[in-house]
């Protein structure tokens, strides 16, 4: 029996793109440069695959879903964002999504805590002093940052990534607040303090962490009136999603002094960067790594090809629809 058609819009790691050729007959992108919506929805005209391998970024926005063929039964992104998909374009053509949830936690942790280290004690700017040639030496006065000891971090979303992230901090003797949908369950909170509003959480914490989802719901959610609430010196780390924030009110308060640094993971209509970033010496700007791990990577193509699998080698539900 022939294997069923997969179309892969990127290159995934090895082990995933062996596994997805033992089970299917894979269509690759061969330049591995992010693919437009309408070079993704001719290469599935042509090759008619019944499933679609894709990556967070890939524009699988309502005018690619409708041009997808009939063939087209699962888009599973090897991802836990799904903001780069339209889900009701997509359920309009009975097209099944499917995403990769938990696995990436702990690394998407790792780097809110890099950043946040980062930010805390000027790691960006004492890495380009010195590869710039211009440390002259020790000095009393250097490069000071503040310590995260019995400091207060602002968790913005504590679903798996945000609790992850607490566990961590907590061994930085820092003291956990939380803003959510919902309270945790007692027994999950772990002393971390829930704030039922957006005011009394910013005026509350001195490090604020974002971890919620792009889309329109969320759009520019730390605008410059929630920065006006968080209090003078603090840090905002984001490793959620670009447009949560808005860019030219971030600047402003990192150029005016009212927040003392930033770190960001994602950016909005990223790979593109908001100009204001490049030239603040305050803000610490990593290229979108929060999953970048080998271990974790593996484990996101694991995750997205038994999406696959479920639905088009057995005829089931995926394990992780969104
Ligand atoms: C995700 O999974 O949504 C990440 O942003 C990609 O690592």
């Amino acid at each position: 029996m022939s294997k069923p058609l997969l179309l892969l819009t990127r290159h995934f790691p090895q082990a995933v793109e062996a596994r997805a050729a033992r089970d299917y007959a894979t269509i690759p992108n061969a330049a591995d440069t992010p693919m437009t919506g309408a070079e993704i929805a001719s290469a599935a005209q042509q090759a008619e695959p019944v499933g679609i391998l894709c990556a967070a970024g890939d524009a699988f926005n309502a005018e690619t879903i409708k041009a997808l063929p009939e063939s087209v039964k699962i888009i599973a992104t090897f991802s836990v964002g799904t903001d780069h998909i339209d889900l009701q374009a997509a359920k309009a053509r009975g097209i099944l999504v499917a995403n990769t949830p938990d696995v990436l936690s702990v690394a998407t942790a790792e780097i809110a805590m890099l950043l946040i280290l980062s930010a805390a004690r000027r790691g960006g700017e004492a890495e380009r002093m010195v590869r710039a040639r211009e440390w002259t030496g020790w000095a009393p006065t250097q490069l000071m940052g503040v310590t995260l000891e019995k400091k207060k971090l602002g968790i913005l979303g504590m679903g798996r990534i945000g609790q992850e992230l607490a566990k961590m901090a907590r061994g930085f003797g820092m003291e956990i607040h939380y803003r959510n949908r919902n309270r945790l369950p007692e027994g999950e909170e772990l002393g971390a303090i829930y704030h039922a509003d957006d005011a009394g959480f910013l005026g509350a914490i001195d490090v604020l962490s974002m971890h919620i989802p792009g889309g329109a719901a969320t759009r520019h959610w730390l605008n410059a009136e929630r920065i006006a609430q968080l209090r003078p010196g603090s840090i905002v780390v984001n490793t959620g999603r670009g447009s949560t924030v808005d860019d030219a009110a971030l600047c402003q308060a990192l150029e005016s002094g009212h927040l003392r640094a930033a770190g960001l993971d994602v950016f909005d209509g990223e790979p593109k960067i908001f100009e204001g970033y490049y030239t603040a010496p305050n803000v610490v700007l990593l290229p979108h790594l929060g999953s970048a791990t080998v271990e974790t990577r593996d484990a996101m193509g694991f995750r997205a090809l038994d999406n696959l699998d479920a639905v088009l080698l057995r005829g089931e539900a995926p394990p992780h629809a969104v």
